[in-house]
């Protein structure tokens, strides 16, 4: 595991973007993987702005999306697909046949199946970017007494419904969604993951600290050989 603190959200934004677009110009048929939240918006910002500048081309990059809700159609403004849809493929020359996305009204079995053959097929993933939730999980993968493998059905924690409720102005927040499994995430040759704000500090703690548990999901990362955690001051005060 690398930690590197930097000082503004900015700064972290251009150094996870710059990491990628670097690698999409020696790779342009590469695999990200993609959250979505409040953390990776500046990094997607400054790969926008990278392609706008003519700097970058996304047009064969093949991406996976880590979750989705449950219950929500896909076109629906709260789903992730919409969120990604707004905040990034449609503002750069992402071709949209090649973006995968895990289905939340789909059966999650065969769903789950379905995605971890498509990201076979892809070759894997090269890139894969995460946030952490404020209870160490990655992906929707809450706090639990196991790893999970590959993608399944997660019933949202109490601390994932109140961090997110935020955005749902007028119906009540999914329950469930489907996420990509811990062992998916760690296929991934490379990982960046980003924390940013006090909130997330003891989760970063924990994740880079404490010992390698599923009741901290993120902490599997130290397991990982090639993982980025990009700080803010804030996101590390507890290290
Ligand atoms: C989103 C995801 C989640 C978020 C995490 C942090 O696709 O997988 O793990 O990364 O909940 O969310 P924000 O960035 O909104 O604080």
């Amino acid at each position: 595991m690398e930690v590197r603190v930097l000082r503004t959200n900015a700064e972290i934004g251009k150094t996870a973007a710059k990491i990628i677009c670097d690698y999409v110009n020696e790779n342009p048929s590469c695999v990200l993987g993609l959250a979505t939240g409040a953390t990776p918006l500046p990094t997607y910002g400054c790969m926008i702005d990278e392609y706008k500048a003519g700097r970058v081309s996304f047009k064969e990059v093949r991406t996976f999306n880590l979750d989705e809700y449950c219950g929500l159609p896909r076109e629906h403004k709260n789903s992730y697909y919409t969120f990604m849809a707004e905040n990034l493929f449609s503002k750069a020359d992402f071709d949209m046949k090649n973006v995968g996305f895990l289905d939340g009204n789909a059966d999650a079995e065969e769903e789950s199946r379905r995605y971890a053959d498509a990201i076979k097929a892809a070759g894997g993933i090269d890139i894969q970017i995460l946030g952490i939730g404020r209870n160490g999980h990655i992906a929707f993968n809450e706090p639990s007494d196991e790893f999970t493998d590959e993608a399944w059905k997660v019933k949202l924690s109490d601390s994932t419904i109140e961090a997110n409720s935020i955005y749902f102005d007028d119906i009540p927040m999914p329950r469930y969604a489907i996420t990509m499994g811990i062992g998916s995430i760690m296929r991934a040759k490379k990982i960046i993951l980003i924390a940013t704000g006090a909130s997330k500090a003891q989760a970063v703690r924990d994740m880079i600290n404490g010992e390698v548990t599923p009741r901290c999901p993120a902490s599997v990362l130290q397991q990982h050989k090639d993982a980025l955690i990009l700080l803010d001051e804030s996101a590390a005060a507890l290290l």
